[in-house]
């Protein structure tokens, strides 16, 4: 690889990468170093776009310089929202709203708390997760909130204690992938618009941010150094999805990328995503995310948010004097605009902000956004991210205990539940002691309609079954009744925005277990976690008879659990992460990258293993999980058969045909080539839902990657056929010479089954 114009320090810097980057040798492109790419590509207005781009043209050619230029940045609105673009009197533009977040409106009232991006992936249901995001986007639309800010893909979860995992769906791309493409679609079908986040490689906490430290220095943010093939094939993967699906916006990143800041690198956002993925959304900065004037405009930022202190008239002058072209301030002003039109906000939209309170403690307009439609879904998707990962002897579902005891910290509702107070800082780092978890902290969560706890689930259960209850949440070493059927013991594991965990287990929680386990012959552990959690200090306690990892469910988080211990719902959840055995399993991946040495003023993270985060790292090193990515049991059991492939007809060319670039990128990317399918049985005695996962070991990729997986129910005793067709995108590899996607030559392995390592049926097939 040749490196002509590194110099100095950096070419120092770079080298160290390259030399560091064990796992990559002939694709080490693009490592440490940002390439410039110029300049901004023009939204095309291609696709399903086009009627929004011939109005928003029109649009901005009536608008003086100023007025565009207005656009671009936030204005301090009081409005109640994270950020507001200013109204345009003059042509009838109301402005716009734009609010965080993913799981649920965030700063006002009358709305739900859902079940966050984690637990969406632990339901690996497609479905759940488009209704999930209609309701969603219902609610967005009633407060008057034109862009939601999410759903989240970065990070993707690459550092096991990242404090922000528990935002995004899954430790894999592809499962990634499919879930943010049914949440921005369900969103965006309520003429809402998503802002998919954080672009690109956004996997830590620490040093997300430049800052001046203890000692005065000024500090860089951290830089992700990527190269080019571990960025298509892992982080840019889910994003190119968010863009398939016609996301409005995406969220440039706080970190550098390649040593270039996240919302002014031009490789990312005008290679990547607007050129290469065919974006014809905006691209809008985390908030305070712009370090750069002009410098950003031209590398492809079209909003900054929630103000501009760059640009402004800065934007005008540098127009008049040549550093910017003025179709680049068009561009910028016509993504945004076509956006509004895309998503029909022209037509009939709340006023932006409608239900957003300016202040806590004013009247404000009492706009109720929550639906008694959104019941069920709210409910089911509580439910469906529970994953129960031990149950001896059946010890679940309960069977009509009489003496139920209930203990641990996590079982209780908060003390007070104060409007848009919410504030989810613990006072223990590693967990939410005060009360149960339902969402980690941050802009990720917002205030709950109301709380369901599982005690108040639980006492429920008992005035319906005649059942009696006994509970003690403050001690660590509680007093118990011998003559308890069942021991309930809940705890957590806490994560919150601008910090990484502190561990993966805390000695608090562990010691309680351990505990109540030594004293009650049936104790189950329900686990709220807002990201990996490792058990192994009790879980092998032959007194533990069960645990369920519950994530992070929302507002219905008790009767959630309720349902699901008494057996009125069969767990369906599987985990899209993997749980070790030791914390030293994950290793250089275990904990956020430090300022060290010569990098002290500008960190560093070198991303040198590669793709291999996750299941692919203890695949590629022959580690055994305590917990493998995509387990989970069920009260039933099932069985698979009846392997098939079947190939379409559709070209195999080594690379797509040369097509126009539209929305998601060449769209022979999404061409199917290849359909495997197969049987699942239910072999026991009750109804339940699986989650047949389908896993390819691609020539010259790792083991195992997962590309395919459903959730199925079948009724006890009967089976269904299941199908997974594989785009050529699937089948590829990132060819980092010829800069696309190769079918690859040589023989593909097949694996179908329950889980990343439990995978019954296998075949090969070749292209
Ligand atoms: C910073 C967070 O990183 C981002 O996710 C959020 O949308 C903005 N703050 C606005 O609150």
């Amino acid at each position: 690889m040749v490196r002509s114009s590194i110099t100095g320090l950096l070419g120092a810097l770079l080298l160290a990468s390259a030399i560091r980057a064990e796992n990559i040798t002939s694709d080490a492109h693009f490592y440490g170093e940002s390439p410039p790419v110029y300049p901004s590509p023009e939204a095309t207005g291609t696709g399903p776009w086009a009627i929004a781009y011939g109005k928003a043209r029109t649009f901005v050619a009536s608008l003086t310089a100023e007025e565009k230029v207005n656009l671009t940045a936030g204005i301090t609105a009081d409005s109640g929202c994270a950020g507001s673009i200013p109204a345009i009197p003059r042509v009838g533009f109301p402005g716009l709203c734009v609010t965080d977040a993913g799981n649920g409106v965030r700063g006002t009232d009358f709305v739900n708390a859902w079940s966050s991006g984690l637990h969406v992936g632990a339901s690996w249901n497609k479905r759940l997760a488009r209704q999930r995001a209609i309701h969603l986007g219902y609610e967005y639309r009633q407060k008057g909130v034109n862009v939601a800010l999410g759903p989240v893909v970065g990070p993707i979860g690459r550092v096991a204690e990242g404090g922000r995992n528990w935002e995004g769906f899954s430790a894999d791309p592809y499962q990634s992938g499919v879930l943010v493409y049914e949440t921005v679609e369900g969103i965006q079908s309520t003429g809402v618009g998503a802002c998919t986040k954080h672009f690109i490689a956004n996997e830590q906490e620490t040093n997300r941010n430049p800052e001046t430290d203890d000692q005065g220095e000024y500090v860089e943010s951290l830089s992700s150094n990527i190269d080019d093939r571990t960025m298509h094939e892992l982080y840019l993967w889910p994003f190119q999805d968010a863009v398939l699906a016609g996301s409005a916006s995406i969220m440039c990143s706080y970190q550098r990328i390649n040593n270039s800041y996240g919302c002014q690198n031009s490789k990312v956002l005008n290679g990547l995503l607007k050129e290469e993925l065919g974006f014809q959304g905006y691209v809008m900065t985390d908030w305070y995310a712009q370090h750069g004037g002009i410098a950003s405009a031209n590398a492809g930022l079209d909003m900054a948010m929630p103000h501009s202190d760059f640009w402004n008239s800065n934007l005008t002058d540098a127009i008049a004097n040549g550093t910017m072209e003025a179709s680049r301030l068009d561009d910028m002003a016509t993504r945004i605009i076509a956006t509004w039109y895309h998503l029909g906000q022209d037509t009939y939209f709340p006023d932006p902000g409608l239900g957003m309170p300016k202040d806590v403690d004013a009247e404000h307009q009492r706009v109720i956004a929550t639906s008694p439609a959104s019941k069920d879904t709210l409910l089911q998707s509580a439910i469906e991210g529970h994953v129960l990962v031990k149950n001896t002897d059946g010890a679940l579902p309960l069977k009509s205990p009489r003496l139920v005891s209930v203990f641990g910290y996590d079982a209780k509702g908060p003390d007070a539940l104060q409007f848009n107070t919410i504030s989810f800082q613990s006072s223990y780092p590693a967990i939410q002691r005060n009360h149960t978890l339902w969402v980690g902290g941050g802009s990720g969560e917002n205030s709950p309609a109301y709380v369901d706890a599982p005690i108040d689930a639980l006492q429920r259960q008992a005035y319906e079954d005649g059942s009696s209850i006994l509970w003690n949440f403050d001690s660590i070493d509680p007093q118990l009744d011998s003559t308890s059927d069942v021991c309930l013991v809940f705890i957590n594991s806490y994560a919150t925005e601008s910090q990484d965990r502190p561990g993966l287990t805390d000695q608090y929680s562990d010691t309680l277990v351990t505990n109540v386990a030594n004293k009650c012959k049936n104790t189950v552990v329900v686990l709220h976690n807002a990201g990996i959690r490792l058990v192994d200090a009790w879980v092998e306690h032959e007194n533990v008879t069960a645990v369920i990892f519950a994530h992070l469910p929302g507002q219905d988080t008790g009767r959630a659990v309720v349902d699901l211990l008494y057996g009125r719902a069969n767990p369906s959840g599987r985990l899209p992460y993997t749980v070790a055995r030791q914390a030293e399993d994950y290793g250089s991946l275990l904990h956020p990258a430090q300022r060290e040495g010569d990098y002290w003023l500008f960190p560093q993270s070198n991303f040198s293993e590669g793709v291999l985060i996750d299941y692919r790292a203890f695949d590629a090193q022959n580690i055994t999980p305590r917990y493998e990515f995509g387990y989970g049991l069920s009260y039933t059991t099932f069985d698979y058969s009846d392997l098939q492939t079947r190939r379409s007809n559709v070209s195999t060319t080594a690379y797509p045909p040369n097509a126009t670039i539209e929305q998601g990128g060449n769209p022979h990317l999404w061409d199917e080539i290849l359909t495997v399918s197969a049987r699942v049985s239910n072999t026991g005695v009750v109804d339940g839902d699986e989650v047949p996962q389908l896993y390819l070991g691609i020539p010259n990729g790792p083991v195992r990657q997962l590309r395919g997986f459903d959730k199925v129910r079948i009724v006890a005793g009967e089976s269904t056929p299941v199908a997974f067709p594989l785009t050529r995108r699937d089948l590829s590899v990132w060819d980092v010479d010829a800069q696309q996607w190769h079918l690859q030559e040589g023989e593909y392995k097949v694996y179908l089954g329950s889980s990343s390592r439990d995978l019954p049926l296998s075949g090969t097939f070749s292209i």
